[in-house]
Parts: structure tokens; C-alpha cells; sequence
């Protein structure tokens, strides 16, 4: 185990120095490449690069050399990957088919769409001669391009200010205007990010949704992922939602620029767990900042509404000991506790989903709690009894999100972060906190009546080696 103090131990952080977005998210040859935006030098955002690493279970990684550097046209921001299977851009010399990345040169301002590609599975990077191959057309932000493959030709989303904009490409090098989307709809309190053009095969056919990461303007504060469900014809993206719906992927202040790997047949997704508000001075070093839990994406019903639903991916890899049991019955007001690892899971199903408590994550005199009132039908994470806040006046708060009845909840706790799926993934909060301590004490709470549940608590193995 590392001895570095919030060094996340099964989510992914870099050895040292700064990250933000997960870029270039592939899978190609049985490998997951997780690219992201990263600063070599320093602690704090600055010229951009993509760092780079592999992993074939999406939780032990592989630390790779930085994918690319900036160069005269600018920084490397954010952008995708996609396999080039029918060497649609020429690119492909011999018989290993070439990754393409596709990314958003940012120069004093300027930001065009550029590509770069491997002939190695990634292990090195050739920067295109004609970049750029999208040429802004006079707006201020134009950066963030995601790439799939639409049956026939490339279709790429672009983050344009207070909306999307979709290009179309028949070999990646050319790319033309196809619509734009989202000037009157949505929640607009911050500039649209990094989106993601996302089908999905349901029972009832094919749907789309259309994730758009805003900055500030999340539903707690600051950075947050909103989408919208909807249609695709080729060209345009058409809401099934009405203009001030707002849909929100997770209601914590800790999940930014989520994306899907290309190349998979089913949506999986990472994000960053950070918040615009505070990311440059949380208490980490080496290193800082890291990625969620991947969790693969579904959609479901849910009173007449299509949602997004989130479900981690299995840790199972990773267990060192589960502890499992029939039926507890809490007592209004008698707490369940138990002595945990830093790394942990718990899980539990509760027989009324409709019982008030308080589930708590304590330390020597300080506390992250998660409270759900039934009552004011209101889920809260509040970080205010934490006493490592001073970092930032943003940091010590109590986020909300809306959730009528609790049915089921799986809490992943690493060394900096908790990520709360409940009612299968339904509503999902992930937030940051930095406690002190070799153990935290986990309490669970019943008010008011008495709950009867049934949990596992797992010990997740540590496995980050510092280099
Ligand atoms: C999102 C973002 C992107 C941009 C990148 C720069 O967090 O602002 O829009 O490409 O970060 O690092």
C-alpha cells in the first residue's frame, strides 16, 4: 500500500501532477486506453498534454509515457479516439489498423479540431500534417470533439458555448456542418463541455442521448454532467424532453467531462471526480485529481420520463473480504457500526424504502454524513463536519438531490471520494472528502422508524504501487 497520503487506491489518479478530463477513452485489442488531460509539470492546470494508460479490467492501470504534447498550433485539450477499422482517413499503412484522436487545439484563446494517430495501439502518436482539419468558424469556444462511427461516416459532437454543434466526415481529415442543438434548452448557468453522442438499443428501439458537461451551473454548484434523451437521424438531434426539463447525470460536485469508450458495444463511462470550483487546491500530492468508478450506462423508465441509469463495474477483482448478512433491524435512533478500511463497499436493500437515516462515514471528531429524509423526499451529502476543508470556501457543503424512496444503495468509499448509487443506479451522487485516519468507523442510522435491511460490506484491496 502506498504511503502517499489520498492516494486513491482503486480509482484511477496519475503518479504525479495535475489531471482533469479523461480524453480519448478506446477499447482496441483487448485493451481499455484512458487518456486525460494532464499537466507534467505541475500541481496546477496548465499546458495541456494527454497523459495516457492502459488497463484490461478498467482498475488496474498501466502508467504509459504522455501521449501528446502541445505544439505551435497550441495546447492539447480534450477530444476522442476511434479505430479507424476501414481505414476510412488513408492512414493505415500495413495490416494493424490505426487509432485517430481527435482533438481541440487551444492556442491564446483559438481553438480548432485537430487528429493524431498510432500505428502502435497508442504507444506513440504522429500528429497529422494538415492539422487543423476543422477550422473555427469565429467562436469563442469550439473545442471537445467526440467521435462515432454512424454506420457509413463519422458523426463528431462539438461543445460550442451554449450549445453542440454535429460535423460529419467521410475519412476524418474533412469534416462538414451538419445542426446545432441546445440554445434553448437545458440548464445554461455555465459554458457546455465535452459532450457525447450516445445510442442506445432498448426494448422499445433505438434512442439516443446527448451528455453535455456545463461549468458552473450544476445542480450543487459548479461543474456538472447534464443530458438530454431523445432521437438521431443522421443529422439532427431531437429531445424527447421539454426546453426547461433538466436532466442530471449525478447530483454530487465530484463528476465532470464523463465520457464513453469508443469501440465497445455497450456504453461505459468515466469521469473526472473534481469540481472546477476547487480542483486546483485540493490537499493531494504528488498528484492531482483522479477518475470515478467506470460504470456502465443503461436507460429506464422512470415515471414516464427515459433515464439515465449508472451501474459500477464489479470490483470483484479486487476483494479481500466480504461480510454479508441476513436481515439487520435498526432501531429508530440505535446505530449500526462498524470499523472499516479506507477502501470499502456497502451495500444494502431495505425492506421500505420510505424509513429516514442517516448513513455516516466518521473519523477521529469529524464526519462525512449522507442523510436521507423521506419526508422532504431529499438525498444529502454534507461535507461540513470534515475538518480538511480550508483548501477552498467552495468545499465544505451539503449537496442535494431529490429521491423519493430508497429501496437499495451501493457506497464506494476510496481514500478521497464516495460515489452513492441508489435505487439501482437510478440517482447517483459523487462527491470528495479528505479525512484523516488508518480506519473510518461506518455508522448507519435509523430515524424516527425502524429499518430492516439486508447489506454487504466488502474490503476492496489496495493496489496502487507508487512508482
Ligand atoms: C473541461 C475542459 C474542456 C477543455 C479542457 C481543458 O473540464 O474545460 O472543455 O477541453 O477541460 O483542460
Amino acid at each position: 500500500m502506498s504511503h502517499e497520503k489520498f492516494r486513491p487506491q482503486y480509482h484511477f489518479s496519475p503518479r504525479k501532477n495535475w489531471i482533469n478530463d479523461p480524453n480519448g477513452l478506446c477499447y482496441f485489442n483487448g485493451e481499455y486506453h484512458l487518456f486525460y488531460q494532464y499537466h507534467p509539470h505541475s500541481k496546477v492546470w496548465g499546458p495541456m498534454h494527454w497523459g495516457h494508460a492502459v488497463s484490461t479490467d478498467l482498475i488496474q492501470w498501466e502508467h504509459l509515457p504522455v501521449a501528446l504534447y502541445p505544439d505551435e498550433l497550441g495546447q492539447i485539450f480534450s477530444g476522442s479516439v476511434v479505430v479507424d477499422h476501414l481505414n476510412t482517413s488513408g492512414l493505415q499503412v500495413d495490416q494493424r489498423k490505426v487509432m485517430v484522436a481527435i482533438f481541440t487545439h487551444h492556442k491564446e484563446g483559438h481553438e480548432t479540431q485537430s487528429i493524431a494517430y498510432s500505428r502502435d495501439e497508442g504507444r506513440t502518436w504522429e500528429k497529422y500534417h494538415l492539422n487543423p482539419v476543422l477550422d473555427n468558424p469565429g467562436l469563442k469556444d469550439f473545442r471537445d470533439p467526440k467521435v462515432f462511427w454512424n454506420e457509413t461516416h463519422w458523426v463528431m459532437s462539438l461543445a460550442c458555448g451554449d450549445h453542440i454543434r454535429f460535423y460529419r466526415s467521410e475519412d476524418l481529415l474533412n469534416w462538414t456542418y451538419l445542426s446545432s442543438f441546445g440554445h434553448e434548452y437545458g440548464a445554461h448557468g455555465g459554458v457546455w463541455e465535452c459532450p457525447d453522442l450516445i445510442r442506445f438499443q432498448t426494448d422499445a428501439g433505438e434512442k439516443w442521448v446527448l451528455i453535455v458537461s456545463i461549468n458552473p451551473g450544476g445542480p450543487n454548484g459548479g461543474s456538472a454532467i447534464q443530458y438530454f434523451t431523445g432521437s438521431f437521424d443522421g443529422k439532427m438531434f431531437k429531445p424527447d424532453q421539454s426546453k426547461e426539463v433538466v436532466k442530471w447525470a449525478d447530483y454530487g460536485r465530484d463528476f465532470y467531462a464523463a465520457v464513453t469508450w469508443s469501440n465497445l458495444a455497450e456504453p461505459l463511462w468515466i469521469g473526472w471526480m473534481n469540481n472546477w470550483q476547487y480542483a486546483n487546491e485540493g490537499p493531494t500530492h504528488p498528484f492531482r485529481g483522479s477518475m470515478s468508478i467506470p460504470r456502465k450506462l443503461y436507460l429506464k423508465e422512470v415515471e414516464g420520463k427515459t433515464m439515465l441509469v449508472q451501474k459500477p463495474i464489479e470490483v470483484t477483482p479486487l476483494l479481500k473480504e466480504r461480510t454479508e448478512s441476513e436481515c439487520i433491524c435498526l432501531k429508530p435512533e440505535h446505530a449500526f457500526s462498524r470499523v472499516i478500511q479506507r477502501q470499502s463497499s456497502f451495500q444494502a436493500t431495505i425492506k421500505s424504502g420510505f424509513v429516514a437515516f442517516d448513513l455516516s462515514i466518521k473519523g477521529e471528531g469529524e464526519q462525512l454524513t449522507i442523510n436521507f429524509n423521506p419526508f422532504k423526499q431529499c438525498l444529502k451529502v454534507d461535507r461540513t463536519g470534515l475538518k480538511l476543508v480550508q483548501f477552498s470556501k467552495e468545499f465544505a457543503s451539503v449537496d442535494s438531490m431529490s429521491v423519493k424512496y430508497v429501496n437499495d444503495f451501493h457506497l464506494f468509499i476510496d481514500e478521497c471520494s464516495i460515489e452513492i448509487f441508489i435505487n439501482q443506479g437510478t440517482k447517483v451522487m459523487t462527491e470528495l472528502f479528505y479525512m484523516n485516519g488508518d480506519s473510518f468507523t461506518l455508522e448507519w442510522k435509523a430515524n424516527k422508524t425502524e429499518l430492516q435491511a439486508k447489506y454487504r460490506l466488502e474490503e476492496i484491496s489496495s493496489i496502487y504501487e507508487p512508482a
